[in-house]
């Protein structure tokens, strides 16, 4: 693949990839900062080939796994990843940590069976251990990239949101998508929470942000506003 173009001098400071994995065609995106090279990969669903040439061929600098909440289709990969990139810490919400560990075991709680779990791709590994949790309100710095860690329960108990302010640029993982919200059907899911925590820490950002969803495309918050039916008249 051809290698990225790094602009000295622009304003451009961020570089967002993404690859569709899964066959819940989750967003797993490697964010790099344009000037120093060093990365974040957001939610590796699953492990790919593909991802990793990208971060090798590119020059970059994988700092961090950056885990918004458990599910397997957003920690899947994390494994692998982390096989290529030993140096990388891994991040994740304490409130999640039993889904993360339990993650060979999740399949079981959507109904797959275990002599059907390698056939359907979802034979996984125990992860490996995290290097520490997110904390609310914590800046996380990639470069010159700062995120604001955000806790939104709701769809799980130890879901985070990250926001770079200065870029105006969320990743939202589960919590909110264009035109609809996570689900809160799955153990730790509560309906009121999510609908608080989008409330507080995605809408107040501002209308002009652009959303990187979980899955789906992206968005921004004042389009959500407008028009997603589980947000009307709540902000
Ligand atoms: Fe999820």
């Amino acid at each position: 693949m051809p290698p990225l173009f790094f602009r000295k001098g622009s304003n451009a400071k961020m570089i967002i990839k993404t690859f569709v994995l899964t066959p819940f065609q989750q967003n797993t995106r490697v964010v790099s900062c344009e000037e120093t090279r060093k990365s974040i990969c957001i939610d590796p669903g699953e492990g790919s080939t593909e991802l990793v040439e990208y971060i090798s061929a590119n020059d970059l600098e994988l700092q961090a796994i950056g885990l918004t909440h458990g599910h397997l289709d957003h920690v899947g990969g994390t494994a692998a990843l982390a096989k290529s990139f030993p140096d990388a810490e891994i991040l994740l919400h304490e409130s999640d940590e039993d889904l993360y560990y339990g993650l060979p075991q999740q399949p079981l709680f959507m109904g797959i069976q275990r002599h059907q779990m390698k056939a359907m791709g979802f034979d996984y590994e125990p992860p490996p251990r995290l290097t520490r949790n997110w904390r609310q309100g914590e800046t996380y710095e990639v470069g010159s990239l700062k995120f604001s860690v955000r806790h939104c329960p709701g769809h799980t108990r130890g879901h985070v949101v990250l926001a770079e302010e200065r870029e105006k640029k969320v990743f939202t993982g589960d919590c909110l998508f264009n035109g609809t919200i996570g689900r809160t059907d799955l153990p730790g899911g509560d309906y009121e929470q999510l609908i608080e925590s989008i409330r507080t820490h995605v809408l107040s950002l501002g209308d002009d942000f652009t959303v990187y969803c979980g899955h789906g495309p992206d968005t921004t918050i004042g389009h959500e506003k407008a028009s997603n039916p589980f947000l009307q008249g709540y902000y």
